[in-house]
This record gives C-alpha cells, structure tokens and sequence, in this order.
C-alpha cells in the first residue's frame, strides 16, 4: 500500500510510472477512472490520504516559489502557473519514463541471446500458450489495458470485495471487483504486487494463477486452474525478470527551486 501525508495509507498500491506515453484504452488508475496523465496527475494532489491538497493550495504554494517561475516561463512561453499546466508538466515527465531493452526484447528483436536461459525461453513458451497469460497481458507493455476479476481482494470470511474496483466507476456487476491488467514491463523490479500490494513475490502470483485465481461469484473465466509443475512455475518467474529494462531508476532531486 502507498504512504501518503501524516503516514496515511491508502487504499491501493500506487501505479508504476513506465511507458505511459500510449496506454491501450487510455484508462489510468486501477479502476480506470481517469482518462488522461493529466487527470491522473491531479487525483493525488487532492485526494485527502495522499498529499491532501487543493488545486488553488497548489498553486499559491508555486507562486511563492520565485525560482520555479523561469521553469513555467521555459515551457509554456509565459510564467503564469496553473493547475493545468501543473498536471500537463507532471504528465508529460512520465511520459518520458520508459522501460524496454530487456535480456527478452533483445532476444525477441534478434540482436543479443547471449543472457537468454532455457528456463526463459521455457517461460516465454508457457506465457504466450498453456498457461495463457496473453489473454490478458499482451502487446508492447503485456497488458490489455482491460479490466478483469482475478479473486484479489475478495474476502471470503464477508463474502464481499474489500476494494470493488472498476464496479466504483461503472456500476457494472461484471465489473465488481475488476482491476486493469498491470503492464508487466520492470514488473520484478516493483514488489508488491496486486491492486492493494497483497501479494510479496512474483512466485506467489504465478502459485496464486496456477490455483485459479480466488474463487468469488465474478471471477473471469480466463483464470482457471493451470496445471504447472514447480519447474514450470520458476521458468514464468523467470521470463518476468527476463522483462526488466536497463533503465537506471531516477534518484529523486535533493535540491528544488527557491
Ligand atoms: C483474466 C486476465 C488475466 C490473466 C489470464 C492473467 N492476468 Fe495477470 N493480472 C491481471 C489483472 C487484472 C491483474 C491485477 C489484479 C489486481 O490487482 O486485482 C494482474 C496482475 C498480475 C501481476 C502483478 C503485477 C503488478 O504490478 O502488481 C503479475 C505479475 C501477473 N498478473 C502475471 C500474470 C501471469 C504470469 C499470468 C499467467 C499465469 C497472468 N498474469 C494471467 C489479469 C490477468
């Protein structure tokens, strides 16, 4: 779960920032509710368990920072600063944040198979066939930018969805407890894994698909019991790891505008 101000937490795992510049469906947020970076760069702003702000708060906190005012003027041709062009510059930085170049896109591209294990290519075979991952991680970044119930969150004990996800937006009951398929580009780089960071390893999510998912009234008929040997377990977990890009992590600035 993300920390927010005062040490608050939130309900939800924040989402990686990789490879937004295209979004299949161009939903963000676990549930879909926001359609654009720039809509999604203003939810956390205000929203009271994370920096518990407000957009003119924002603002004003900008104007009485002289040294950010040239960076306003450099990008939008005058100084002023607003909301907008708040949210438009954060966006536009996580556009630029990118993952690929991986042990498995330089394999797939045909360039270096020199780090490319058995247990990859084994992986790789299961990914994209028995084990049926494509159904809904697929494409470029492994998602299908859709919404599907894979049981997290469910609570059995209340028979009820502790979180129901996409349902909050649609009101949908094919909805209920529905949440975006998460690209899996870095996805070893970035544990916990889920909606709400339930699950601790990448291992423990493919034992979890392998059961079939949490059994709960909506669950998708593409998650169902796979059948895997140990041995074929390890080898998805490996073409995973195989996804991670040599993009150095960004270290965050220490000194900002006075
Ligand atoms: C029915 C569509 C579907 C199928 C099939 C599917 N996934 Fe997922 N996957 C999802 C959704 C949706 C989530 C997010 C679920 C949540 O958080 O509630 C997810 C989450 C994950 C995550 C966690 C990523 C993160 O950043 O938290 C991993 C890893 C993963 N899936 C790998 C796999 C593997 C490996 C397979 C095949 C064994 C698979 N998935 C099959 C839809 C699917």
């Amino acid at each position: 779960m993300s920390t927010g101000i005062r040490g608050q937490k939130g309900t939800r795992k924040a989402n990686p920032i990789v490879n937004l510049a295209w979004v299949p469906g161009n939903r963000f947020f676990w549930d879909g509710r926001a359609s654009s970076l720039e809509e999604q760069a203003l939810g956390p702003i205000t929203n009271p368990i994370e920096m518990g702000h407000t957009a003119e708060g924002v603002v004003a906190a900008l104007e009485a920072i002289p040294g950010y005012r040239p960076y306003f003027a450099e990008a939008f041709g005058d100084d002023r600063i607003t909301i907008e062009r708040v949210t438009r510059a954060i966006a536009d930085y996580e556009r630029t944040r990118l993952a690929g170049n991986s042990v498995w896109d330089r394999w797939r591209r045909g360039v270096d198979e020199r780090q490319v294990t058995d247990q990859i290519r084994l992986g790789t075979k299961l990914f994209f066939g028995r084990a049926a991952c494509n159904q809904c991680h697929l494409g470029q970044d492994l998602t299908d930018g859709q919404f599907h119930n894979t049981g997290i969150g469910w609570d059995a004990a209340a028979g009820r969805f502790a979180d129901e996800g996409r349902a909050v937006v649609t009101a949908r009951d094919a909805d209920r407890g529905a949440f975006k398929t998460p690209s899996l580009r870095d996805v070893a780089r970035h544990a916990p894994y889920m909606h709400d960071g339930s699950i601790a390893t990448l291992r423990e999510v493919v034992e979890l698909y392998n059961r079939g998912g949490t059994p709960n009234p909506f669950l998708s008929a593409k998650v169902f019991p796979l059948g895997l040997t140990d041995e074929e377990i390890d080898a998805l977990v490996a073409f995973m790891e195989a996804l991670s890009s040599d993009v150095p992590f960004e270290t965050p600035p220490t000194r900002f505008p006075q």
